[in-house]
This record gives structure tokens, sequence and C-alpha cells, in this order.
């Protein structure tokens, strides 16, 4: 039988489009019944399962998956067997200490002797001890949100990421404990196939994900500008000149990165560039 790699991502919650989106930006496509429990691609040596975030640490740590991905704060919480092979840079959040929105939070010391609803116990443990705070922690397994409401906890810690479970739940946010992305975690022992066919994904990933973070510009100059603006334009190795039909123009194309991209725009418009265009790249081999 053909070797596949065993995948674990999120069943459901904020990882699992992104998940999704990631295999199939590396070209990866899954077999109808996302509902079930697995499923396996139809063009690529992977099976993929539907888990739990939490749970997906301890199947990966137990070689049940071979590799997963989840929260960094998962990761922490969970202290598994397991090695963090790649950051992904999607499902950005935060893990944060909130309140009601009324109470008068003055600083850490509000928590002293009140209960704190989570899902994160040890994570809590950890920053009460640093904070030198005394609280009670209260373990619950899921819509810790809600507990303030109902009088279970005076405050919670919880995963933050556009605000708007603790803005519905009359919560604000009042301390970051830590900031957390999506990551792909393998397991220790992986056989040399799996190991082969692992190196095989990272390549797509890092590729697509290069690919996300930089354009492809293309724009005309006069050959007379051509100087000026080929040394505002970095690309891989040096920007692409290509001859125009009209004499005594040319067209210029290279690739920028995002971080750098509209820095790199307002210099060529001051330098007199006006048609500039700019496409997505959709894989990036270096
Ligand atoms: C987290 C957290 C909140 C929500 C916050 O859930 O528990 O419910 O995301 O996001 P927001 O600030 O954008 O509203 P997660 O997706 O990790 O699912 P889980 O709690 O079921 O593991
Ligand atoms: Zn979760």
């Amino acid at each position: 039988m053909e070797t596949r790699l065993k995948l674990a991502i999120q069943k459901s919650g904020r990882l699992h489009d992104d998940s999704l989106n990631l295999l199939k930006d590396c070209g990866i496509d899954l077999k109808n019944g996302i509902n079930k429990l697995k499923t396996e691609a139809d063009n690529f040596p992977l099976e993929v399962f539907f888990l739990r975030d939490d749970d997906i640490p301890q199947y990966v740590e137990d070689s049940v998956a071979d590799i997963g991905i989840v929260g960094e704060n998962v990761i922490y919480e969970k202290n598994k067997k397991v090695t963090v092979s790649e950051k992904l840079g999607f499902g950005k959040c935060r893990l944060s200490v909130a309140v009601g929105r009324n109470e008068p939070y003055s600083g850490c010391q509000f928590l002293a002797n009140k209960k704190i609803a989570t899902t994160y116990p040890v994570l809590v443990a950890k920053y009460l001890k640093e904070q030198k705070v005394d609280a009670e922690i209260h373990e619950i397994s899921g819509s810790v949100e809600i507990a303030p409401g109902i009088g279970l906890a005076d405050a919670i810690v919880d995963l933050v990421s556009s605000g708007s479970t603790l803005f519905m739940n009359g919560l604000k946010e009042v301390e970051t404990i830590m900031h957390s992305e999506a990551v792909l975690i393998r397991q220790s022992k992986l056989g040399l196939a799996q190991q082969q066919i692992l190196e095989k994904l990272l390549f797509r990933i890092r590729s697509v994900r290069k690919a996300r973070h930089t354009k492809y510009i293309l724009l005309n100059a006069p050959n007379g500008k051509l100087q000026e603006i080929i040394s505002l334009l970095p690309g891989m190795k040096s920007p692409t000149v290509l001859p125009l039909a009209e004499p005594g123009w040319s067209s210029v194309h290279s690739v920028v990165n995002e971080n750098d991209f509209w820095e790199i725009i307002e210099k060529l418009k001051e330098a007199g560039e006006q048609g500039i265009l700019v496409v997505p790249i959709e894989k990036m081999i270096l």
C-alpha cells in the first residue's frame, strides 16, 4: 500500500478554513466529505483527520497523526512531545485576560483572590505566578466568554482574534498573556517515507507563503529614466527590462515584497511613473 502522511487539522473553528485553503493553494485536492472524521487527497499522498484543535498535540505525540496544524498556544498549554516544523502565518490571535466592561480594572492585582475561567489552566497558572498574583483558576472546556455573565467567574482568559466574542458578551480585554499563530507540528519518530512526503509538503507551503507576501509589478518607462526606476526596484535578482515596440521606451518587470510595496509604489510615482500594473503571484519557487 502507498505510504501516506497523516495530517490533523481543526474540525471547526478559527483555523479550519485557513488550513484547508493552505492545502488548496499547495495544489492538494481533498476528496469530498469534509464533514467526516477523515478524508484523503486525490493527488498527493496525504490523509487528513478533522479533530478538536486542543486534542491535536496528543494525537501527534501518540503518532495517530504524523503532523498537525494548531495554534502555538495549544502546544504550550498541552506541553506534548511534538516539534514545530513551520510557522504558517495565519490564525493570528492573542491569549488575553478579560473582565466585565464596567469593572474598574487598574492592573493585574485586580485578579487577586478572584475566580478566572479558562480552557488554558497551565498558561494562566504560569502567568499568575510571574505576576505574583494569587487567584483561583476554574478550568472549563468551552464557551468561556459566558462565565462572568452567569456568575461562574470574575474574569476569563481566552483567545482573542477580532475581539467580537468579548464585545458581544460585555467583556473588555485587559491583559495580553501571549501572541499565537498557526504552526505545523510533527511527531518525533517519522518514518523515512513520511519524512520525504513532509519535505515535499513543506516545500509547497513555503512557495505558497512566499508568493502570498510578494507581488509582481510591471511598468513602462522612457529609457532615460530606466536607471532611476531600476534602483527603486529590488527584484529577485534584478528587474527584467524589455524593449517596447515604441522606440525609446521599455517595459520593466519586478517582484516586490508586500512590506515594502506601498513605499516603492510611492517612490515610483514621485519618479513620474503612472501606468503601474500589479499582479498577484500564485507560487514562488526559489
Ligand atoms: C476562539 C475563542 C473565541 C474566539 C475569539 O475559539 O475561544 O471563541 O476564538 O475570536 P474573536 O475575537 O474573533 O471573536 P477557537 O476558534 O479557538 O475555537 P475553540 O474555542 O472551539 O477551540
Ligand atoms: Zn480550541
